[in-house]
């Protein structure tokens, strides 16, 4: 049987991973400045995520959400700790995408309402809603698409100010992210999320935080919403909470009430799941892995800022993206081929950096050496031969 071939693939087996790093078949070292699009937070195969993980094995891996499992709720109270949010509620789900359309669907049955805004540029997942709420045409089967989701353009205070004028009293929810990761990299205005709080208030509507990739800490604060000092009401997230265990959940504010049926799942807080993501919030706490990213976030883009030939370097923490001029747009590839660096892109000309959090100083001045040693190669394609040559 073959695989449904969705993915281009890059012609690598990665077979081990620690920390920062992963190794091929071959053996060959490759330095993660893509943390698996955004997943590793607290480093690959980390020992506490780990043990943490067979330990829970060895008792039990599953049971549904039928009986007690006590383990949701020990996590429920670190996560309310860790991100400042402890009279929220939690809901466990698998994905990023499933926390989305759980989100949304949760404001419509609380507001009774049917619009969703969203904006330009927007990645929210695949699943209906969360993929009719995505800006790409192109990913939106027929099925899915809706006259409900609106699209207005991101950071335009006027255009959404205008749009609940209009029509604030159909909106059930706004969904943004407070970092955009598949758009490349681009942050909401601190005065954008604010607006947007001030009119959800204002018209009962839900404010949706999609944390899914810029949450968990890596933005430097627990969400990038806590940059603009406002609180959502419900805040999505999944990537980095599991550390590569699939893992999502919803944190949902105290005035949106639950009752028994409304929101369901399956896998959706298993007790393995659980014990992957208090481990990660264990690591976060005990290794400062907030204010790390933060730090080493700051000293990559003040490097960055400094190569001539990267363009419009922007990012919080470790969620870092650059333009890649027309002149370098073998760049990511020569760094994954010849540097053996992973990042991520965005397209058509963004790189974008999501390392672990614990990325180190010296893995950060090991990524920025090869990637002026990288600029060069490109700009000039015999350079490294030549470097090599003279070194012999
Ligand atoms: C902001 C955002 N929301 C939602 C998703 C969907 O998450 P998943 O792929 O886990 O369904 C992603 C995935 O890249 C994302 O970046």
């Amino acid at each position: 049987m073959n695989l449904f071939n969705v993915y281009p693939l890059n012609n690598i087996t990665i077979t081990k991973a620690q920390g920062s790093y992963v190794w091929d078949e071959n053996g060959v070292q490759y330095l993660d400045m893509y943390g698996g699009h955004a997943v590793i937070s607290i480093g690959h195969t980390h020992p506490h995520w780990v043990k943490s993980i067979e330990d829970q094995l060895e008792k039990i891996g599953f049971y549904s959400n039928s009986v007690i499992i006590p383990i949701q709720q020990q996590l429920a109270e670190k996560l309310g700790k860790i991100s400042g949010k402890e009279d929220y509620q939690l809901f466990l789900c698998n994905s990023g995408a499933e926390a989305n359309e759980n989100a949304l669907k949760l404001a419509s049955f609380h507001t009774g309402r049917k619009k969703i805004v969203a904006f330009s540029k927007s990645f929210h997942g695949r699943t209906s809603l969360a993929v009719a709420a995505t800006d790409n045409k192109s990913i939106v089967a027929p099925v899915n698409e809706t006259d409900n989701v609106i699209f207005l353009p991101f950071n335009d205070e006027k255009a959404l100010q205008q749009y609940f004028n209009n029509f604030g009293e159909e909106v059930a929810a706004v969904i943004v992210e407070g970092i955009q990761g598949v758009g490349g990299i681009n942050i909401a205005n601190e005065s954008f999320l604010q607006l947007i709080r001030k009119l959800c208030t204002q018209y009962n509507c839900v404010y949706i935080a999609d944390s899914v990739q810029c949450g968990y800490g890596r933005s430097g604060k627990f969400f990038s919403h806590d940059y603009a000092g406002v609180n959502a009401d419900i805040y999505t997230m999944a990537k980095g909470m599991g550390n590569g265990f699939p893992v999502g959940g919803i944190l949902i504010a105290p005035h949106i009430k639950p009752k028994y049926g409304l929101l369901g799942t399956t896998f959706g807080g298993n007790h393995l799941a659980c014990a992957a993501a208090l481990a990660v919030l264990e690591v976060i706490e005990k290794e400062n892995l907030i204010e790390m990213a933060k730090q080493r976030g700051m000293y990559l883009m003040n490097k960055l800022k400094a190569i001539d030939t990267i363009k419009n370097v922007r990012g919080k923490g470790l969620m870092i993206g650059f333009d890649v001029p027309e002149t370098i747009k073998d760049l990511k590839n020569k760094l994954l081929f010849d540097y053996n660096i992973f990042t991520g892109e965005a397209k058509p000309n963004v790189i974008r950096l999501l390392p672990s959090l614990a990325l180190s100083r010296k893995q950060a001045d090991e990524f920025l050496e090869a990637l002026n040693e990288a600029i060069a190669a490109v700009k000039t394609p015999n350079l490294k031969e030549k470097v090599e040559k003279v070194a012999e």
